[in-house]
């Protein structure tokens, strides 16, 4: 596990943009495992500027996200698929058929996994999977448990996700309580994870990620087996991390 150790979320988005870039340049038919939060906008941001300016094309960029919620609609403002449109896809020159997100509306829970699994394994290997952490230390929504999932699952949100995400919804009681997500598994087929991590709330999950065993109660955890895992993190983030 690499660690690159940034000020503020500003400077924290600007290398992960950096590094999603330079991957998109040396292999412009990169496919990208994606995530949404707040963590990654300000890297989408950057990544747009840089397009505009004619510095990356994702002309044949292939995307596929992590998680979208159970029983929405693409087009529900609270919708993951909305989000990357919003946020990234509609501000550069991929493809939408490129791009992919586990379909919230289809309530067939198996046949939406399988049909997604599908998905993943025609293409093998993700050439860069972008990681947020939650604070309970989950990875996509693979919230922590007894063991680590393999394929594609709908998931049961825990308490302190509901919590955390209810930011973005009227109340919590609009915040789904089951979602899609990308088994772990998945994950850890990428060729390169780039983690990223910002805020204070975050610091137990990222110490625990980095320093703590390699367990399904941190699902986080398990990144310290991969081969290609670089972790960049704020300040903040790294409070509860030794110095060295
Ligand atoms: P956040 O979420 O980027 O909104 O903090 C990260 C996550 O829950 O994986």
């Amino acid at each position: 596990m690499r660690l690159i150790r940034t000020t503020d979320y500003n400077d924290m988005s600007r290398k992960v943009a950096n590094i999603i870039s330079a991957q998109v340049i040396l292999k412009p038919k990169s496919s990208l495992g994606l995530a949404t939060g707040s963590t990654p906008i300000g890297a989408y941001q950057q990544l747009v500027r840089w397009y505009e300016k004619g510095d990356v094309d994702f002309s044949e960029v292939c995307t596929y996200n992590l998680d979208e919620y159970y029983g929405l609609l693409p087009s529900d403002p609270h919708s993951y698929r909305h989000f990357m449109d919003t946020n990234f896809f509609d501000h550069i020159n991929i493809r939408r058929e490129n791009t992919f997100v586990p379909d919230g509306a289809n309530l067939d829970r198996e046949a939406e996994c399988a049909r997604y699994d599908a998905l993943l394994q025609a293409v093998g290997h993700l050439d860069l999977q972008l990681l947020g952490i939650g604070r309970n230390g989950h990875i996509g929504f693979n919230e922590p448990g007894e063991v680590f999932s393999k394929g594609t699952h709908c998931v049961d949100l825990s308490q302190s996700t509901i919590e955390a995400n209810s930011r973005l919804f009227g109340s919590i009681d609009d915040v789904p309580r089951r979602a899609y997500s990308m088994g772990v598994q998945a994950i850890m087929n990428a060729r390169m994870i780039l983690l990223a991590a910002s805020g204070e709330d975050k610091a137990q999950a990222v110490h625990d990620m980095i320093f703590g065993p390699v367990t399904p109660r941190c699902t986080a955890s398990i990144l310290q087996l991969h081969t290609n895992c670089v972790v960049v993190a704020d300040r903040d983030a790294l409070s509860l991390c030794p110095q060295a």
